[in-house]
């Protein structure tokens, strides 16, 4: 058997010198490999993260890359290429679920990502933008060192393709941009929506009546303020640019020295001492197993909750509970899957007596409408299906301050919570103290960069976003093996203050929604808390409705101190290891007050520098 794609066939002999090189395969499967068979980097998860690296190693044609990942190809539906049609379903990873929330009445919850070669890029809402620059700044200082703001700001730039919408319709809608600040010849294609629904000038005008920042650009620094959402959204076909698309589909023709292996979960990394030498993988269908040897690096870019699966599987991760599951200490790490963040999502519901039409609820509650769109949008003109289904064109992000009067009172709940007890467990001294840096480096820039989120669809959905958590959660392996889950605990709202933040983001939704501008389309909430003003009422409200993950996961293998239960050092290099990096937001100490996914690409293409030039390449 052999996997078919774009009509590339694997063929299993090469020619030239190297086994590998030369040859006109590079969809491999596994009856191509042999147990003796060597690369000079094996990639573990063909996500962001590992396809961006993949991309640049292979650059040089004398380097041999496989990537290994779990999900298949996608095959190009409308529901992965085209932003209306929005949801690729097939390309999730089902069924993953938390382990009960403590704060949250033990309820257990799904666990969104991507199982697809492209990861995340494939299903997420291609919502394309950075963060503040606080945020990598809090980076930097919690031992990321040179992973500032400015060290990043060059691969933002190589990272994407930025496409300005046209200056006429820019004007209209206000959307504005500054040029000095984006990349024009990377791989990702980023742009802003040709098409817009009128509720959103309501939005836009609620919004500056409450004294809100219209921000030039959120790219440049400052991201807090009302603006437009830039999308990883190719302008000329108005289709997704994930990173199968602009990290292998774009290279490929040229990159014989470029293989990936699909539908294959890279079991554990093999050592030979504590130098990594290659990884056995798991055929996901049919369980045959086999491994495969690294030369130079093996790279793991499995995202945020496989990661440290994978690491603990190999023997990477506190020695005490790998041994009490029968796995051989590698290397002690206790920071191995701790530190787990996310962002907490709040959906707050309305009807509109007078709402404007078309609105983002007109394509799937009016079937002439979506008709005449489509026929709009598969003629190449301006369309809702330019919009990723059910969401709107702009984003208000602002710091805590802004949100709320109370903002001293929550830093002083903040201040008074005992990180030891909030981690639970017994977590090791050293995950306590990178802890206790984490919640100063985040209080002390509460009032900087974002706390959270508000986004007006325009039709019946608002969502709210709290995005600077100072709880924390936990990957764990369950078992030994790699075909079963972890137990992922989002350890949501461990810390109240996250609950503290996200209340103060929903009261202040309110009186945006009460604002003329928007009270003329006469909302009328339905959920979480209609009606409700006692504020414990509504905390329990929120509490139901709330959801522990926006699919932002992150920070599980973090780059820092060892001491301070960091995973790997600014170079990616896990500790206590030789030939093995971690490269994927994994790696990031805290979670971006933003989509992560531009700082995702970022990141990569820095490690892939870092990989390079350690190797001489
Ligand atoms: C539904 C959804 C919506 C989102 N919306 C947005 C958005 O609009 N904007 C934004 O900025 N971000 C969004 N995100 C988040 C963003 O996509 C992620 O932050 C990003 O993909 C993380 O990149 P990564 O490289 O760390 O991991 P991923 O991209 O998740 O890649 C990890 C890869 O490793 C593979 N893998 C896992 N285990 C193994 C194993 N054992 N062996 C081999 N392979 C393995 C996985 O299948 C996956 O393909 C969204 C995510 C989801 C899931
Ligand atoms: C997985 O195993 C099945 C059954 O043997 C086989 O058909 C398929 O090609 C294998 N997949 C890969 C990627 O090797
Ligand atoms: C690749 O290897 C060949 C032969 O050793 C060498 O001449 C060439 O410079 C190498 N190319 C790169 C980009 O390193
Ligand atoms: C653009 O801004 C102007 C001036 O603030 C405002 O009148 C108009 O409604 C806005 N339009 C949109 C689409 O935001
Ligand atoms: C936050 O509030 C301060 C003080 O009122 C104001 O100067 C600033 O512009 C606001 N920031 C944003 C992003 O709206
Ligand atoms: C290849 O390695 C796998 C996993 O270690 C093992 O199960 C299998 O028997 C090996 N195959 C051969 C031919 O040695
Ligand atoms: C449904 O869409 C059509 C086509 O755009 C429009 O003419 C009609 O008014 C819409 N109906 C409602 C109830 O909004
Ligand atoms: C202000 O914050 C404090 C501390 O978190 C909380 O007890 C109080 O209820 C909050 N008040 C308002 C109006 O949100
Ligand atoms: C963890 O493993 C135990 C023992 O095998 C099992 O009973 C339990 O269901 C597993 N938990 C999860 C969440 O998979
Ligand atoms: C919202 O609208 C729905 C459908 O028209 C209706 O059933 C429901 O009662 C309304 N809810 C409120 C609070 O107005």
């Amino acid at each position: 058997m052999v996997f078919i794609w774009g009509g590339i066939l694997a063929l299993a002999i090469g020619v030239s010198g190297h086994p590998l090189l030369g040859r006109n395969a590079r969809t491999i499967t596994s009856r191509a490999l042999s147990n003796e068979s060597t690369y000079d980097f094996v990639i573990a998860g063909g996500g962001i993260a590992g396809l961006t690296v993949a991309d640049r190693l292979t650059e040089n044609p004398n380097i041999t890359v496989l990537v290994i990942e779990h999900g298949p190809f996608d095959q190009r539906q409308d529901g992965v290429m085209v932003p209306g049609a929005y949801f690729p379903v097939p390309y999730l990873w089902l069924p993953l679920s938390s382990t009960p929330q403590t704060a949250l009445d033990n309820t257990v919850y799904g666990v969104p990502c991507g199982r697809v070669v492209g990861g995340g890029s494939v299903v997420n809402a291609m919502f394309f933008h950075r963060s503040s620059a606080v945020d990598y700044e809090a980076w930097d200082q919690l031992g990321a060192t040179g992973w500032g703001w400015a060290d990043l700001f060059p691969y933002f730039k190589k990272s994407e393709t930025f496409t300005p919408p046209g200056a006429a319709y820019a004007s209209e809608h206000n959307i504005t941009w500054d040029t000095a600040v984006h990349g024009f010849s990377g791989p990702v294609q980023a742009s802003h929506a040709p098409y817009d629904y009128p509720g959103s000038a309501n939005f836009y005008n609620g919004a500056l009546s409450l004294g809100i920042d219209a921000r030039e650009d959120p790219n440049a620094g400052d991201a807090t303020g009302i603006f437009r959402l830039e999308r990883s959204i190719d302008p000329k076909t108005q289709t997704r640019s994930h990173a199968r698309i602009n990290h292998y589909d774009r290279v490929i023709a040229s990159r014989p020295n470029y293989h990936i292996l699909p539908s294959t979960a890279v079991a554990r990394v093999l050592f030979e001492g504590t130098t990594a030498i290659g990884v056995e993988y798991t055929n996901t269908t049919s369980s045959e197993r086999g491994t495969v040897k690294a030369n130079k690096e093996v790279i793991v870019a499995a995202g945020s909750v496989h990661s440290p699966q994978i690491l603990q599987l190999s023997g990477v991760g506190d020695a005490s509970r790998l041994t009490s599951l029968g796995i051989k200490s590698i290397v002690d790490l206790p920071g191995v899957g701790r530190n787990l963040q996310d962002h907490l999502v709040l959906t707050v519901n309305y009807n509109y007596t007078s709402n404007l039409f078309p609105n983002s609820g007109s394509l799937s509650s009016n079937a002439t409408y979506a008709t005449e769109q489509r026929a709009l949008y598969d003629n190449g003109e301006p369309s809702a299906f330019d919009i990723t289904a059910t969401t709107g064109n702009l984003i208000i992000q602002l710091p805590l301050s802004n949100w709320t009067s109370n903002s001293s009172s929550i830093i002083s709940t903040a201040k008074s919570q005992d990180p030891a007890q909030l981690l639970g467990g017994n977590p090791d001294p050293t995950v306590i103290s990178g802890y206790r840096k984490q919640r100063d480096a985040v209080i002390s820039n509460i009032n900087g960069g974002a706390v959270g989120d508000i986004s007006w669809s325009t039709g019946p959905t608002t969502s709210i976003y709290m995005t600077r958590p100072l709880s924390r959660g936990s990957i764990t392996i369950n078992s030994t093996s790699i075909l079963d889950a972890p137990l992922i605990d989002f350890g949501a709202i461990t810390d109240p203050t996250d609950l503290e933040i996200l209340l103060a983001i929903y009261l202040k939704n309110r009186e945006l929604m009460a604002t003329p501008d928007i009270a003329v389309l006469g909302p009328i909430e339905t959920s979480p808390a209609p009606g409700i003003t006692d504020l414990e009422a509504i905390r329990e409200a929120l509490k139901k409705f709330l959801q522990p993950s926006n699919a932002h996961q992150c920070c599980t293998n973090a780059m820092m101190e060892k001491e301070d239960g960091g995973v790997v050092d600014p170079q990616n290099r896990v500790y206590g290891t030789e030939g093995l990096s971690v490269v994927d937001a994994s790696v990031w100490p805290l979670v971006v007050a933003s989509g992560p996914q531009a700082s995702v690409y970022a990141a990569a293409e820095k490690a892939a520098d870092s990989i390079k030039e350690r190797h001489g390449l």
